[in-house]
Order: C-alpha cells, then sequence, then structure tokens
C-alpha cells in the first residue's frame, strides 16, 4: 500500500533542477519549470524542436549526451523523461543516494515525487493528486479550473496584494475604501485596459476574463459583449462609458477621470473596450492619463475586429499567393476631410488587403477614391456587420458597387469593409 503524497509547493527560483530526456514528456514538463524560475539542465542526446527553441533562446542548459551520475551535482529535484526503465532506475538511484527527490514518467512507483495537475488562476495554483491515478487528478483539476474561472473572484477570495502581475507601485493595504462598492482591506488601485474582443464573449483572452473576474469597478464601452456583463458579480460598479454625456473628447476626459478615480480610490478597475484597445480604441489616452496620475496600468490584447469580422464571414485578410499584406484604416473621416490623416491615394495603389472600420457612412466616397486612384472597381469586397454575433451579417461585392450594396441591404454599424481578392480566396 502506498501511503499518501505529502504536498509542497517548491520555490525553484535560480535552484538546479535536471530534467533527462529530450522527448515529449520533457517538452511538457520544462515549460513549468522555467515559469518557476528553475536553473533547468537538460540531459539527452537529442531534443524536440521546441525544446531546441527553448536551449537556443538561452532558456536552458543542455547537455548532449546521455545521462552520467555528476549531472546531479547540485541538484534539487530531477525529472526523469525517458521511457527506458533500465535508465530511468540508475537515474533514480543516484538521485536516491544524493537525497535529491525524483519524478519518473515511465514508473510512477518508482518515483519519489509526483507531479500533480495543475491549474493556475492567477495567483492562485490548485494541483490535483489523483491517489495513483492521473486521469483522475486531471478530471478533477479540470472540474475545479472551470469553476474558479467564474467563483474564485466572485467570493472576494483572492487578496489584490498577493497578485504576482501586481504592478510596481502597487503598495499598503488600504482597511476600507470608501465610497467604492465591494472595496475593503485590498492593495491600492490600479486600471486594466481589457480587449474584450469583437462580439463573441467566448473571444475574450483568458487574462482579460481573468481581470474582469477580479474587478471591483467594470467600465464598459458599447461594442463589449453583453454576456460578459451579465456574469460580473453583483458587486461590482459597472459603468456604461457609452451612456456618459457630452462630446466625444470630453466624454473621453470623463472616462479617463473615472478610470484614474476609481483606481486611486483603491478599485481595481477594468476598462473593458471591443476588439483591441490599441486599435481605434482610445487605449493609448487612457493609459497616459493613468500613467500621469500615478495609476499603475495594464494593457490586455484583444481579438481585433480587422481581423476576426473578416475571419467570421470567411475572409482570410491574407491569403498565400493572395495578398501578402493587409492594411487596417478608419473611415470615419471622408477622404477629402481636412481632418483626414489617411493617404486613400496610396492606399488604392496596393494589391492587398483593405480592412476599413467605422466607414460605413462614408464608404461611398471612400470607394469612388480608390478607385479614381487606380484600384479596379472589379476587386472584390465584402461588408460583414455585427461579426462574430448572432446577429452577424455579411455581403458580398465589388468595390465599385459595395457602397450600394451595403446600402440597399441596409447594413449598419459596427460593420467592416473588405478589399481585395482574399474577399473570394476560399470559395469553393
Ligand atoms: C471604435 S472602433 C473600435 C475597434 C476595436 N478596438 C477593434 O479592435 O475591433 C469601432 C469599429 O470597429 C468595427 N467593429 C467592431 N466590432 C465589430 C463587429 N463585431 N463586427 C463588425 N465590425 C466591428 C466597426 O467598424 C466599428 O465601427
Amino acid at each position: 500500500m502506498t501511503s499518501n503524497p505529502y504536498p509542497l509547493g517548491l520555490r525553484l527560483d535560480g535552484r538546479r533542477v535536471v530534467v533527462v530526456g529530450g522527448g515529449a514528456v520533457a517538452t511538457r514538463r520544462v515549460p513549468a519549470l522555467l515559469d518557476a524560475g528553475a536553473d533547468v539542465l537538460l540531459v539527452a542526446p537529442e531534443l524536440t524542436p521546441a525544446l531546441r527553441a527553448r536551449v537556443d533562446a538561452g532558456r536552458l542548459h543542455w547537455v548532449p549526451r546521455r545521462f552520467l551520475p555528476a549531472d546531479l551535482d547540485g541538484a534539487w529535484l530531477v525529472q526523469v523523461a525517458i521511457d527506458d526503465p533500465i535508465a530511468a532506475a540508475s537515474v533514480s538511484a543516484v538521485a536516491a543516494e544524493r537525497r535529491i527527490f525524483c519524478v519518473r514518467a515511465d514508473d510512477r512507483t518508482a518515483a519519489t515525487a509526483w507531479t500533480p495537475a495543475v491549474t493556475r488562476h492567477g495567483p492562485v495554483t490548485v494541483a490535483v493528486f489523483g491517489g495513483g491515478d492521473p486521469r483522475r487528478a486531471m478530471t478533477v483539476r479540470d472540474a475545479i479550473r472551470d469553476l474558479l474561472a467564474v467563483r474564485l473572484a466572485a467570493d472576494g477570495s483572492t487578496p489584490a496584494q498577493s497578485r504576482p502581475h501586481a504592478p510596481t507601485g502597487v503598495t499598503g493595504v488600504t482597511a476600507a475604501t470608501p465610497g467604492v462598492p465591494g472595496v475593503t482591506g485590498r492593495a491600492a488601485g490600479r486600471v486594466a485596459l481589457v480587449g474584450a474582443g469583437p462580439g463573441d464573449p467566448e473571444l475574450i483572452t483568458v487574462r482579460g476574463w481573468r481581470l474582469l473576474t477580479e474587478a471591483d469597478v467594470v467600465v464598459a464601452d458599447r461594442l463589449v459583449p453583453g454576456l460578459l456583463l451579465d456574469e460580473l458579480r453583483p458587486d461590482v460598479e459597472l459603468v456604461d462609458a457609452s451612456k456618459i454625456p457630452y462630446g466625444p473628447s470630453r466624454a473621453q476626459e470623463e472616462i479617463n477621470q473615472i478610470l484614474v478615480d476609481r483606481a486611486l480610490a483603491g478599485a481595481v478597475v477594468v476598462r473593458l473596450k471591443g476588439g483591441d484597445p490599441y486599435v481605434f480604441g482610445r487605449g493609448g489616452e487612457e493609459l497616459l492619463a493613468c500613467a500621469e496620475a500615478g495609476v499603475p496600468v495594464t494593457v490586455v490584447p484583444g481579438v481585433t475586429s480587422s481581423i476576426a469580422a473578416p475571419s467570421a464571414a470567411g475572409i482570410p485578410v491574407t491569403h498565400r499567393g493572395v495578398a501578402h499584406e493587409f492594411t487596417v484604416v478608419s473611415g470615419h473621416l471622408a477622404p477629402d476631410s481636412p481632418a483626414s490623416l489617411v493617404r486613400w491615394d496610396a492606399l488604392a495603389g496596393l494589391r492587398g488587403t483593405l480592412v476599413i472600420l467605422m466607414g460605413l457612412k462614408n464608404l461611398a466616397a471612400i470607394t469612388a477614391t480608390l478607385i479614381a486612384h487606380g484600384r479596379s472597381p472589379q476587386t472584390p469586397a465584402a461588408v460583414v456587420q455585427e461579426a462574430t454575433t448572432g446577429t452577424q451579417r455579411a455581403l458580398r461585392s465589388t468595390l465599385g458597387e459595395v457602397a450600394a450594396d451595403a446600402l440597399a441591404a441596409d447594413i449598419r454599424p459596427p460593420a467592416v469593409v473588405v478589399v481585395g481578392d482574399v474577399v473570394g480566396a476560399l470559395d469553393g
């Protein structure tokens, strides 16, 4: 009978861990060791390309030969990732002699240490041992991971001050933060500019979702997926940025002020923006405003509609032999507007894909300008409205006709216009 394992969290920063073997198992095990800061020595005659890439990047040391006992000099832990039981047993024997814990991929009963199934959720690591059955451990781990995604922050059990990625400048713990609902006993506030993706709530990044579950305040744009907001915990203050009155530039100042004020009051603020925060998202302005006020900011990229909307309509923005470039441009100003920063004449000379955001209102003028400067009116074009949502609509046309076709089909914002041969590239 085997006794229960004694769980430990190994702090491997700068400590030597020897991995014996350079195949698939080592490829899976090495990243977590590197993530834990271990000084990894890999002993194997050959490596997988993935491990080789890490060696080439200087992330670990590689000894290109079979194992020798001296390889364990100075080691705190050894992972045997080979399937030759005799060779593995000899590594184990040397490790045991030196009182170094040894994980065995080939035979867990012969190992002196087991690696658990793990799920990481921000600062929280959950490690599951399945009583000797790795599949059971993984099933339990998966169930916990799903639960954590929704529940961990929801019950307020994530202590902000212990988050590993807490930006510099997070100091001290406030006993209570007056005026900000749900903020008690947490570290100083901060802002995360999070890209929510184009519309489908599943297209937010894992990090974006985690930050959202940790937020005290969420300042959301009109285009962010409603379902994401639906899942916020009840005590989160939700600020609808699209309802802030005043003109567009004044509204931006108001939003900046809200971000700064809430963060300075101690809140964890998520500024949730459609697509990617830095693609026509004014994320840069918000970052600068926070930085000026001394508020720590992180930026979490998002899936931008400029690529996702064409993709959702079956249009790749590049395709081998068809387009070697794509250009994303804002069409919110007419081509002849003195305020426009876009060289439409130059864009007309490009052969690749043109993706136009915010271009519906000026589409007739934009297409006419492109044609006047040499782009063929026969160039395939498409419009994709509300991409990746249940109400997505897409229309195929040509550069010469697309403005009229979009009007006739009553295409409305938000929509992306795609111009280029890629539009038909995947049509059978
Ligand atoms: C202010 S820009 C923001 C772009 C956003 N930051 C991004 O990366 O997708 C808004 C424009 O993005 C485009 N857009 C955003 N979401 C869209 C969607 N789901 N379908 C089509 N176009 C979309 C439209 O052109 C819309 O007018």
